[in-house]
Formats: structure tokens, sequence, C-alpha cells
């Protein structure tokens, strides 16, 4: 089943809040009603993506902050012309595990850019593209810092910064979807995954609804 201009959808929150678990159940959901999904990722969601993503998380040494939210926004711009808005364009829904509010929460907020600038420098590498909807998953940074432990994989160099780093980039979304209530949904994120997604798909089934389908 195609939509008219597609069904752009994003998924946010710090690191450790089940972003992906959530975008599965999505990503099932649609397909189960007919739906053609692209699921996809930033940064890395391109051939080019996942080189940028290596230098970003795995090269060794220092990246500054100006350099860091270019490299995030140079992926976001070719994951968008190559594999966003073709999608889009042919009518499919496209779930992407980060998009531009990330760039503001952890350059601007976190590493204390400008978060206005860094807005504009993502809406520019994007053509202004912003999702139809945004589901912020929203829990303490302590909390989040728990979970990702509990997974026991290496952080990588984001996952290593301070508390107070994820503190930042938490109320930072939080003021973002304060700003943009109608795209944004904020859910709090310490429930079971089930109860999480049940409140998720309430909020897509009325997107759905208002879209021409
Ligand atoms: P992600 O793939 O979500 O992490 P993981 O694979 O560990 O689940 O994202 C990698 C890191 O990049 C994450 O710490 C958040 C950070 N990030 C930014 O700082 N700015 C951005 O614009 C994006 C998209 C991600």
């Amino acid at each position: 089943m195609a939509i008219r201009g597609g069904l752009f959808i994003s998924f946010e929150g710090i690191d450790g809040v089940g972003k992906s678990t959530q975008a599965d159940l999505m990503e099932q959901y649609l397909e189960g009603r007919g739906f053609s999904v692209l699921r996809t990722l930033e940064p890395g969601g391109t051939e080019l993506g996942q080189e940028i993503r290596h230098l970003l998380l795995h090269r060794k040494g220092e990246v500054s902050a100006r350099s860091e939210a270019l490299l995030y926004a140079a992926d976001r711009a070719h994951h968008v012309a190559s594999k966003i808005s073709p999608a889009l364009a042919a009518g499919n829904v496209v779930i992407t595990d980060r998009f531009l509010d990330s760039s503001v929460a952890y350059q601007g907020a976190g590493r204390e850019l400008d978060l206005t600038e860094v807005r504009n420098l993502s809406l520019w590498a994007v053509n202004n593209l912003l999702p139809d909807l945004t589901v912020l998953l929203d829990l303490e940074a302590e909390l989040a810092a728990k979970r990702r432990v509990q997974t026991g994989q290496e952080p990588d160099r984001l996952e290593r910064e301070k508390i107070e780093f994820f503190e930042a980039a938490r109320n930072s979304y939080l003021e973002l979807a304060k700003a943009e209530p109608k795209r944004f949904f904020v859910v709090d994120a310490n429930q079971e995954p089930s109860a999480i997604w049940s409140q998720i798909q309430r909020r897509l089934d009325e997107v759905l609804e208002s879209k021409e389908l």
C-alpha cells in the first residue's frame, strides 16, 4: 500500500532508551498492515555513511565539536538524498533510528554549540525535510546509562561521555518536543516495551488516518 508523499518517522532519545526495539515493533506492525517500509539509521544509513560512522565513533583521537557536527550533517545529507527521499517519493514508509534532532541534542546541547546553528546546518543538509512523526523515548540519563552497561557492549566514543552530557541531551530533546508538539510524541521509556509500543501505536494510527492513503 502506498502513501502519497510517503510517511517519514524518526525515533529519538539518548543512548540506551530502547529506540531500536520500538523501531522493530513499528516496522513489523506497518508491514503487517501492508506498507512497504524502509528501516534505516543515522549515522551510517548508507555506504558512505558507514565510513563517516566509523570516523565519528571508532577512530582514535579527538574530533572537534564543529567537525563532529559537520560529519553528522554530511552523513544525513547523503542519507536523505540517496535513500530517504527516493523511498518517500515512491510512497513508502521510512523509519529512521535518529535524525536531525539527535544533532541538536548531542552536538548542540551536549557539545555546547549554538542549537539554532546546528539545526540550521542539518536543515540545509536535508533540504528542509522533517519527519511527519518523531517518537521521543524519554528516560533519565542515569537509568539509560545503567541499561547501556547491561548490554555488555564496548562503549563507543560518544557513549564514553559523562552523565552530564546525556542529561543536557535529554533536556534538549524535551525542549524540542515542547516547541513542536505536533511532530513529537514523547513516551516515558521507563515501562515495559509492550506498554511503550501500545502508546506509540495509538499515535501512529492517528497519523496514518490523517494521511492520504
Ligand atoms: P547510534 O547508532 O544510535 O548508537 P548505537 O549504535 O550505539 O545504538 O548512534 C551513535 C551515536 O551517535 C550516539 O551516541 C548518538 C550519536 N549521534 C550524535 O551525536 N549526533 C547525531 O546527529 C546522530 C545521528 C547521532
